[in-house]
């Protein structure tokens, strides 16, 4: 299978029923476990997701790559090739004590060239996707061109790490400019905020490459911005902070930490 629509239409399935199984397995007891530290968790359905969408891409293509969270992946050191990032729960924390504001992310690189992205917000059933050179999506519907309004004119959120980190001049700073600060608590639906024009940017440290592979080709294809805190392009293998914003709000932080 070469080509794209076709993928994209092969990959929605898998996406789907992914899904479909979550949302049939959400109330029953779920095998939570502690990875680092006792708010990063990992249940079963991590488990179970992220397996059945590597089983479906060693089927379908067995020479791509996989980079993902939960183990079943490859170890991926170079860009070269085929590879899918998979983030099969985002938001796991969200998913053990809300039962919602969770989303399963994939990405699909060519040759490090960001090909397809999605972003699939389960419990809102709300479906975004982006095809390079073809626009991005909610529910099938054309996302609209991003709004370019600064820190002062929008909401911006903020992971809890930096949050907690607001004796940071940077972080201050962001604070008091900002109309109002967000916390979401899943990399993939603050990144589709700010696509959305919903939030003006999202400012997060430690993301790992699955929390942001998806978002990079939002942001490539919409013209929003997503580098690291010194304004220089993610390494899309390596864990980074992020800021992923509007070009008006992303000058506006990026001066904000240069002077900070
Ligand atoms: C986490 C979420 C969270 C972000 C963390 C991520 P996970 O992903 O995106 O919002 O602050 O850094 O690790 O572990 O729920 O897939
Ligand atoms: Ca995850
Ligand atoms: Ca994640």
């Amino acid at each position: 299978m070469n080509n794209i629509d076709e993928i994209h239409q092969t990959v929605t399935g898998w996406i789907r029923e992914a899904a479909d199984h979550i949302r049939s397995e959400i109330n029953e007891q779920l095998s939570v476990k502690v990875k680092t530290t006792p708010n990063d968790l990992v249940t079963n359905l991590d488990f179970e997701t992220e397996k059945f969408i590597v089983s479906k891409i060693h089927a379908t293509f067995p020479t791509h790559k996989i980079v993902s969270e939960e183990g079943f992946g490859d170890d991926v050191t170079d860009m070269s090739d085929s590879i899918w990032f998979i983030d099969p729960i985002d938001g796991t924390l969200n998913f053990v004590k809300q039962k919602e504001n969770f989303c399963i992310m994939l990405a699909y690189y060519e040759n490090g060239i960001g090909k397809l992205g999605y972003i699939y917000d389960v419990m809102k059933d709300k479906f975004y996707h982006v095809i390079r050179g073809e626009g991005a999506y909610c529910n099938n519907k054309q996302i609209k061109p991003i709004l370019k309004r600064g820190l002062s004119e929008g909401l911006t959120a903020l992971n809890s790490k930096l949050v907690s980190q607001h004796q940071n001049n940077a972080i201050k700073n962001i604070l008091s400019n900002t109309l109002g600060l967000r916390l979401y608590g899943s990399a993939g639906i603050e990144a589709i905020e700010v696509i959305s024009s919903r939030t003006v940017a999202y400012v997060a440290s430690n993301l790992k490459p699955w929390d942001f592979a998806a978002a990079n080709i939002f942001a490539e294809e919409m013209n929003a911005k997503l580098t690291d805190f010194n304004n220089q392009p993610i390494d899309l293998l390596k864990p980074c902070k992020i800021i992923i914003a509007n070009q008006k709000a992303h000058e506006e932080i990026i001066n904000i930490f240069k002077q900070s």
